[in-house]
């Protein structure tokens, strides 16, 4: 497999990190995960745009990314990868002594990127008949809007998902669902898609966005406001988003049914305008080769 590192295309496996890294000691990076279908990059500009806004916000050295999009294309045909995959970007402040405020002079970021296969047949039971999600504190910081390395609390919450025997866990902050370990949250109230504002308090999910461009598109009404924990029996039907996740139904929270404890309409509405965003109809499909 080729990755990229610092500028290099290499065989992953040749390449080494320093233990300085700062990612590495204070998870002091960010992260992104592009789509791609039919070895098509979707959505690549808005989650550059994304890391650059993170890249601001951390103050790293470097804070247009923009060239990463052509290295993501160039993973993808030097990995022959044309059907469907993702591609992984992780950024650094940095090697440099330890040492917490920011090292003096600083020091060329660390860029990685990866790609890989992705089987969306491994997927299509959750997104067919939807998954069960539990709730948890959200113990997380105020900057969940960077797109972080730091992930120890989505990590925990999404093991004790995992032994419960659910696929995802809900993170809630003073009482209000705010999105999920590695998704965006939307319930359905009244016919009304509720989802949580755009604040610091998630991240503002790039197939959030689609979702909320393709609901205005097929006339479905949206409200962007706190879905709170005491209206969750109030609910018809709930799912989450994420660029590995798609559109998943969400049939149960806390073993509590999400309505009839099937994928409702207005979801089905949202999934099939997915699929026809992903999918290019008159495009041939094209097996991934490795
Ligand atoms: N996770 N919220 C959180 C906390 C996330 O980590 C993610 C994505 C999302 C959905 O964002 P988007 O639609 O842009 O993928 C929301 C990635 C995929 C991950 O951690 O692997």
């Amino acid at each position: 497999m080729i990755a990229y590192f610092n500028g290099d295309f290499l065989e992953k496996d040749e390449i080494t990190i320093s233990p300085d890294d700062r990612g590495f000691l204070f998870a002091d990076g960010l992260y992104e995960v592009i789509r791609s279908y039919r070895g098509k990059l979707f959505r690549a500009q808005d989650h550059i745009e994304r890391l650059n806004y993170g890249a601001g916000r951390l103050c790293l050295e470097t804070r247009d990314f923009s060239y990463l999009e052509q290295v993501a294309q160039d993973l993808l045909k030097k990995n022959e990868l044309k059907g469907d995959a993702t591609v992984y970007f992780q950024i650094t402040r940095g090697t440099a002594p330890r040492g917490h405020a920011f090292p003096d002079p600083p020091p060329a970021p660390t860029v990685f990127c990866t790609a890989a296969l992705l089987d969306p047949t491994q997927t299509m039971d959750s997104r067919e008949n939807g998954i069960q999600v539990i709730t948890v504190a959200d113990t997380r910081w105020a900057g969940c809007d960077i797109k972080t390395t730091a992930l120890t609390a989505n990590v925990l919450a999404n093991q004790e998902a995992v032994e419960k025997g659910a696929k995802e866990a809900l993170f809630v902050r003073d009482g209000v669902v705010m999105e999920g370990t590695h998704s965006n949250f939307f319930a359905v109230a009244d016919g009304c898609l509720v989802t949580a504002p755009a604040s610091n308090y998630i991240l503002h999910g790039i197939t959030r966005k689609v979702v909320l461009e393709l609901a205005d598109a097929k006339g479905v009404k949206v409200n962007q406001a706190p879905v709170f924990t005491s209206g969750l029996p109030r609910i018809t039907e709930a799912f989450i988003t994420g660029t590995t996740t798609e559109i998943t139904p969400v049939i149960s929270i806390d073993g509590i049914p999400v309505g009839t404890g099937t994928p409702g309409p207005v979801t089905r509405t949202i999934q099939d305008g997915f699929l026809d965003l992903i999918m290019d109809k008159d495009a041939p499909f094209i097996e991934n080769t490795k």
